[in-house]
């Protein structure tokens, strides 16, 4: 008898019980409305600027953002691999990189919500936590810290997903915080508007806290900390740099400081943080002052394979990719995270489009699951072992680009994965790499070049001359 009520007990209290669940999380879709199969290259999509894009396939190019078709097969393919999530995160960019003259207000809101009715369509019953991306906003990057009518129009739209409180604060500065679904109510998701933080953000520059989303955020975090709940906070633009170049951050540096302190003061309830923007896969790690690993941020990569026109970044396209974590609903500890790729040039030679498993997050690092600790460990191994280290070079870029990851590529790495404080990051390129611009080629030619010296220079002085400095 005693036997038979121990499980029920123990299912009651919930004591050490996993409740597995999985969640989708995708980003960075970039529909160009334009895009079309030509036979002239310069006709084949707005999004590819003045570049020629030869032999264009219908599943869309590397130099363009994706066609309608493209991004149907993503929704459609997260419906066949794992139909019912627990939610959706959807974290924004969703307009094709053009000029603002080409887009206007009206573009935008249509695009937003060709999308979100795409994703209503194939997940009807599904709450999706959606935020706004710096294309998300005409003009572009400028979202500001108040009301306007886009957070307005796209409150209106993303209605079925969000609480009363939700919307009226999503239209006073496209944030907000919802309890996540389940039955035991103590997984909450805070979503920000990081756009406030951005640099190329004119409307935001010289505020203190624009929106008062850094004291809200606080708030909320304070009362998650005091109800017992955990959270995961996803947003669009992340804190920190870019693994591609150096020296990239998207935050002004006083709101990059800021929400590093924010993570460091409350990160006991924070389970994980998920973002976009860089359209590639990374990840990113958050210390103590001591040095223990204290948060985990993943950056999930984009839909759109659009080649980046960044300066300082070379072939910076990508394959679309969509991602499911699975955690335990009761306490959102992160168990894995499985990637799915199109290969799009495959896609285009075979005319049909294929969703396919690029790698598992715990097979990929061999950890055990993606906890902090784990991820601290997985950077770890990527910074000591030249086979991890361009086992995950190639997952950056969804399996497009396979080059060899050089150490200044490593470097660059390395460095934004573990340091996101402007100072750290600075001080972590300047001890891992002496020789900022030092590559395979250019240690090869300064090799060749110091070799012919060598060979010459016995002819080419003066007999008795060597080791004279004041000769010649
Ligand atoms: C969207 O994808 C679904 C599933 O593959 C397909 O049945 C449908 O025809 C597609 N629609 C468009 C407009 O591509
Ligand atoms: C925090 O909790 C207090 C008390 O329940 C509530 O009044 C306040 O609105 C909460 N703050 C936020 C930002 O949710
Ligand atoms: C993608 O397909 C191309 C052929 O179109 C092939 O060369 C390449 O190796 C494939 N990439 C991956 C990651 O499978
Ligand atoms: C995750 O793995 C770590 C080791 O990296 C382990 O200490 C921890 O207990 C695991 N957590 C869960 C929830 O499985
Ligand atoms: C060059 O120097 C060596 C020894 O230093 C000497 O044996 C040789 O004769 C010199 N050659 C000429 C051309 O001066
Ligand atoms: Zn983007
Ligand atoms: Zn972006």
């Amino acid at each position: 008898m005693r036997l038979l009520l121990l499980p029920i007990f123990l299912a009651h209290c919930g004591v050490a019980r996993a409740e597995p669940g999985k969640f989708w999380h995708i980003s960075d879709l970039h529909l160009d409305p334009d895009y079309k199969v030509s036979e002239d290259p310069f006709q084949v999509c707005p999004s590819a600027g003045s570049q020629a894009v030869p032999n264009s396939g219908p599943w869309g190019d590397y130099l363009c953002d994706s066609p309608w078709v493209l991004i149907n097969s993503s929704i459609h393919a997260m419906k066949e691999i794992e139909p019912k999530p627990d939610f959706i995160l959807w974290t924004g960019d969703d307009t094709p990189h053009v000029p603002n003259e080409r887009l206007g207000e009206e573009a935008v809101l249509d695009i937003v919500k060709r999308l979100t009715t795409l994703i209503r369509e194939v997940f009807p019953d599904t709450k999706v936590y959606a935020a706004l991306g710096n294309h998300d906003f005409h003009p572009k990057n400028q979202l500001p810290a108040g009301s306007n009518n886009i957070y307005n129009q796209v409150a209106e739209l993303w209605r079925p997903w969000l609480s009363s409180e939700s919307i009226a604060l999503f239209k006073g500065g496209a944030f907000y915080t919802e309890m996540l679904p389940g039955p035991r109510r103590t997984g909450r998701i805070v979503v920000l508007n990081t756009n406030l933080y951005y640099s190329n953000n004119e409307q935001t520059a010289n505020m203190a806290d624009p929106g008062q989303q850094f004291q809200w955020l606080e708030d909320v975090l304070s009362n998650a900390s005091r109800a017992g709940e955990m959270v995961y906070i996803i947003g669009h633009v992340p804190p920190g740099f870019f693994e591609k170049t150096r020296n990239k951050a998207w935050f002004r540096e006083v709101f990059n400081e800021k929400y590093l302190k924010v993570i460091q003061k409350h990160h006991r309830v924070i389970a994980g943080q998920f973002f976009g923007h860089h359209h590639t896969d990374s990840f990113r790690m958050f210390y103590d002052d001591a040095g223990a690993p204290i948060s985990a941020m993943f950056l999930t990569p984009g839909v759109t394979p659009w080649k980046t026109t960044l300066p300082g970044v070379v072939n910076g396209a990508n394959n679309p990719g969509i991602r499911v974590f699975e955690y335990d609903r009761a306490t959102l500890s992160l168990q894995d995270m499985v990637t799915y790729f199109v290969n799009l040039s495959q896609a285009n030679e075979q005319g049909s489009v294929r969703w396919e498993l690029e790698y598992r997050l715990t097979e990929a690092y061999g950890v055990p699951n993606a906890s902090v600790s784990s991820m601290h460990a997985a950077l770890g191994r990527i910074a000591r072992d030249q086979g991890t280290l361009q086992r995950y070079y190639v997952y950056n870029s969804v399996s497009y680009d396979k080059r060899v990851c050089s150490e200044a590529c490593r470097d660059e790495h390395v460095c934004a994965m573990r340091e996101v404080a402007f100072d750290a990051y600075a001080a972590c390129l300047r001890a891992l790499g002496t020789a900022p611009t030092c590559s395979l080629p250019l240690l090869l030619a300064a090799l060749f070049g110091l070799c012919a010296l060598l060979a010459r220079w016995p002819w080419a002085l003066p007999n008795g001359s060597l080791g004279s400095p004041s000769s010649g």
